[in-house]
């Protein structure tokens, strides 16, 4: 088969994107990122199809706010029917793009049989994405790694990818390293293989018209650069949640936009009417302050500001005016 077997995808707008990461990447942590990078896609956490299909609380798990868009929901499952069904639901919520998780080696996605095991199930994974594909309008993309286990060659990545596209799948974020299903855990799984960026190189060269984006060990605004110069996107994870205040440059460096560079105070601020209602409805401040507490480093006595936040946050009582504080005595030390 040669590359003009398959259509062109157009390129989407954004050429970075942040990571999905489970019980990372919910609303509050999409809602900072978005002060951030207005440009850049956003991922939800993975989101089971039949744990979807079978909710009584659908809003809970769709809910994103509207300045989140762009925004990707990430989907689980190996059910093409139930994969289809979250398909449409998540069009009809408003999601932009659909993503298919075949990158997750976690336990829970192994009992399941899907996640990154489905690198070794192409025919059913083919399947899944034509039946998202005709169930919706969005774009559908696929994460996944360079193999898993002994499914790990440039013949064999080619043929998943080829087999991905012909089914329809629009767009492919490729984690560059294999996964270790028997023997490494998922965490291990994130490190140990080692990062093989030149697979992906070579994947891009065999296949120009499939639109690949890089992950795997993008730290800075250099590196996406770099990555750029080769691949259509690159997903940032790790760095981007540990690190936000990082990426304040990056619409104006990537995107050429001309904005003001905020502030850590400032994008807290920013956070604060999102905070409130949250608290309005009944959630609790330490599930916002948790990821507003990495925007705080590099500057000094940030570890005070940090436990600050973190103990009073955690209080039955804890309400905005917490955050407002932090960012006042931020702003005062002038960040
Ligand atoms: C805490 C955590 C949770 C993750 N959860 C998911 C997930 O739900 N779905 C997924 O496709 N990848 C998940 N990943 C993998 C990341 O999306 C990404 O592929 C990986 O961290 C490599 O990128 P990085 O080096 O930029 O972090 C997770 C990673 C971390 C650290």
């Amino acid at each position: 088969m040669n590359s003009h077997s398959f259509k062109t995808n157009k390129l989407p707008n954004y050429r970075l994107s942040i990571a999905p990461m489970m019980d990372c990447t919910d609303k509050h942590f999409r809602v900072l990122m978005r002060q951030i990078t207005k440009k850049s896609l956003l991922y939800t956490e993975m989101i089971v199809a039949q744990a979807l299909h079978h909710s009584n609380n659908r809003n809970k798990l769709l809910d994103f706010d509207e300045i989140e868009h762009p925004i990707s929901i990430q989907l689980g499952g190996d059910n093409p029917n139930l994969l289809a069904e979250a398909a449409q639901m998540a069009e009809d919520w408003g999601y932009d793009e659909v993503n298919l998780n075949i990158g997750c080696p976690s336990p829970k996605v192994k009992s399941g049989n899907f996640g990154a095991y489905l690198m070794g199930k192409p025919k059913i994974v083919a399947d899944c994405i034509e039946k998202m594909k005709n169930s919706c309008n969005i774009p559908i993309t696929v994460k996944h790694r360079l193999g898993i286990d002994n499914l790990d060659n440039d013949n064999y990545l080619m043929r998943f990818v080829d087999n991905c596209s012909l089914a329809g799948a629009d767009r492919f974020i490729i984690h560059a390293r294999k996964a270790w299903l028997k023997g490494l855990n998922p965490k291990e799984n994130r490190t140990i293989p080692p990062l093989q960026y030149e697979r992906v190189e070579k994947l891009k060269n065999n296949r120009p018209k499939l639109i690949i984006e890089l992950n795997g060990g993008i730290n800075t605004i250099d590196d996406c650069i770099q990555a750029l110069k080769v691949f259509d996107g690159a997903m940032v994870g790790r760095a981007a949640y540990s690190h936000p205040f990082m990426w304040t440059k990056i619409d104006s460096i990537i995107y050429g936009q001309q904005e003001e560079y905020l502030s850590r105070s400032k994008i807290i601020k920013k956070v604060i009417p999102f905070a409130q209602k949250h608290l309005e409805n009944e959630g609790r401040l330490w599930q916002i302050s948790k990821h507003i507490i990495n925007l705080i480093e590099n500057i000094p006595n940030a570890k005070i500001f940090r436990q600050e936040l973190s103990e009073k946050s955690q209080t039955q009582e804890a309400d905005i005016s917490i955050l407002k504080k932090i960012a006042q005595q931020l702003e005062d030390a002038g960040h």
